[in-house]
């Protein structure tokens, strides 16, 4: 990891945060929601433009480039007004784009908030990692399968239609992936737990408690790496590709490294 300010770009005083205020707005997303409160996306969290999401999200954490790119042309479709060229925070909500079931910190649909940090939710879903003080490749695995069982049964319970596919499934791996990738090393998985609850719980880049920016940006090679350790981790693999509709778990495989590349394709 680097402190280094990449080149041809301003330096960046992480110091500088304040949560929203009044008028403000944000997200299901506690990244983007922390990069607003650093005011490296505007502060108001209104009228982000596809080109200052991909900045933000390569200068300040060293995100590819293409995966930046990726996630910010979505977030503009989620614009109710078509011919705008820029998003607000709280429009990325809108349910079956990128916002979905089984979130770790929010509430699905089915149940009224699912923009909303929600720390009962979250409380539960910390209780994976017990007494540990940083994560691995099989504690994330099993907080995330938490969620996706916790979230299955409330739906039963109530009634309610279980969103949960192919799509989910891979975004749900792909957020994980992401904070482990961009707030630890791509490769082994650890990162301090504080840091997972500064940036859920805060919703700000734990520079403070130590994080430093990566080295070389993250690649949907580290994200495909993670996500394959995540699954190999899962005591549960065969059952969720079977309910996602994925018959095995080599079709899980295939499916993360054919699809993940070109999430558009399924947004
Ligand atoms: C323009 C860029 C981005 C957009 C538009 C975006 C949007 C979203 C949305 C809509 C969700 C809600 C999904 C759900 O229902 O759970 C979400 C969740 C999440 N995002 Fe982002 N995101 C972006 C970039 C990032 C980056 C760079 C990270 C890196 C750490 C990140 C980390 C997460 C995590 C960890 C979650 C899961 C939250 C939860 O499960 O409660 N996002 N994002």
């Amino acid at each position: 990891m680097s402190s280094e300010t990449p080149a041809g770009h301003p330096a960046i005083d992480w110091s500088k945060w304040e949560p929203a205020g009044e008028g403000d707005v944000r997200s299901p997303c506690p990244m983007i929601n922390a990069l607003a409160n650093h005011h490296i996306l505007p502060h108001s969290g209104k009228k982000i433009t596809k080109a200052m999401a991909v900045e933000a999200l390569t200068s300040s954490l060293n995100l590819d480039s293409g995966i930046a790119n990726v996630f910010a042309s979505v977030a503009v479709t989620a614009n109710p007004d078509h011919s705008a060229h820029s998003f607000d925070l709280d429009q990325v909500d809108k349910h079956g784009l990128i916002e979905h079931d089984v979130s770790l910190s929010r509430n699905d649909i089915a149940f009224g908030d699912n923009h909303s940090f929600n720390s009962e939710l979250w409380e539960e879903v910390m209780k994976t990692y017990g007494d540990a003080t940083e994560t691995s490749f099989a504690s994330v695995s099993k907080a995330r399968y938490g969620r996706v069982a916790a979230s299955k049964q409330a739906h039963a319970d109530a009634k309610k239609d279980f969103q949960y596919g192919i799509k989910e499934f891979i975004l749900s791996y792909g957020e994980s992936a992401l904070f482990l990738g961009i707030l630890g090393s791509p490769k082994d998985g650890k990162i301090p737990l504080e840091y997972l609850r500064v940036l859920f719980q805060e919703e700000r880049v734990p520079y403070k408690e130590g994080w430093r920016r990566l080295d070389k940006p993250l690649t949907q090679m580290d994200m495909n790496h993670i996500i394959f350790a995540l699954i190999k981790e899962n005591e549960h693999k065969a059952a969720e590709a079977s309910d996602v509709g994925l018959g095995t778990v080599h079709a899980v495989s295939n499916a993360v490294t054919s699809i993940l590349p070109s999430f558009c394709s399924i947004m």
